[in-house]
């Protein structure tokens, strides 16, 4: 008896000394009492909020180019008739528009790029991009179906950066060169 009563004594002074209590998120008297070592900052109650606005920002240096923001020119004619693809064509820039391309473009243009993708079956079939039309596409008409969207595909300019766009040029440009169809 006495043994059972020092037990339990025990047991409310851990109890008190412990960082479990009820109040601290444990749901019920239960785990408070046999979850002696809960971590008070598991609760989410408790943890430190992640106020993101009050980040530091730095601003851009006099040098940089945006090149994530708004084009200036979006007019699909003058983009044909000037447009010049400032990535030069290299190994690592068309690796980098594969790579953009396997993410953003195969779900309507296929990995074969011949428009046979898993979405073009249930809206509307894009053409063959490694086939003559698209070839003799201007560069400048392929940055603005990407950066601004066609008659009927969505515009990507807010998932594909300028810069990503001239890869996928390079790339579109390497595919056709390479297979033509
Ligand atoms: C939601 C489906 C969809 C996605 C995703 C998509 N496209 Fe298209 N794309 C189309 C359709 C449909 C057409 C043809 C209809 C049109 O002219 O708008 C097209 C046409 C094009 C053309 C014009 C071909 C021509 O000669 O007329 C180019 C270039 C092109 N897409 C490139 C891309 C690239 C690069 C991506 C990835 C960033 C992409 N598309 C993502 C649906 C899509």
């Amino acid at each position: 008896m006495l043994k059972v009563g020092a037990a339990l004594i025990l047991l409310a002074v851990l109890t008190m000394f412990s960082t479990a209590t009820i109040s601290r998120g444990l749901g019920n008297l239960k785990t408070a009492v046999t979850h002696l070592s809960y971590f008070e900052k598991r609760d989410m109650r408790s943890t430190v909020a992640f106020v993101p606005q009050k980040g530091v920002l730095r601003p851009p240096d006099t040098l940089s180019v945006p090149v994530t923001g708004k084009d200036f020119q979006t007019d699909r004619a003058v983009l044909e008739a000037t447009f010049r693809n400032p990535e030069p064509m290299s190994d690592s820039s068309v690796a980098r528009g594969q790579r953009k391309f396997l993410k953003t473009c195969i779900p309507c243009h296929g990995k074969s790029m011949a428009g046979d993708g898993p979405v073009a079956a249930k809206f509307v079939p894009p053409p063959d991009l490694l086939g003559p039309q698209t070839r003799q596409r201007a560069d400048g008409f392929i940055y603005s179906y990407i950066r601004h969207g066609g008659a009927i595909m969505p515009s990507y300019g807010a998932q594909v950066t300028a810069q990503e766009a001239y890869d996928l040029i390079n790339f579109i440009r390497h595919q056709q060169q390479a297979s033509p169809r």
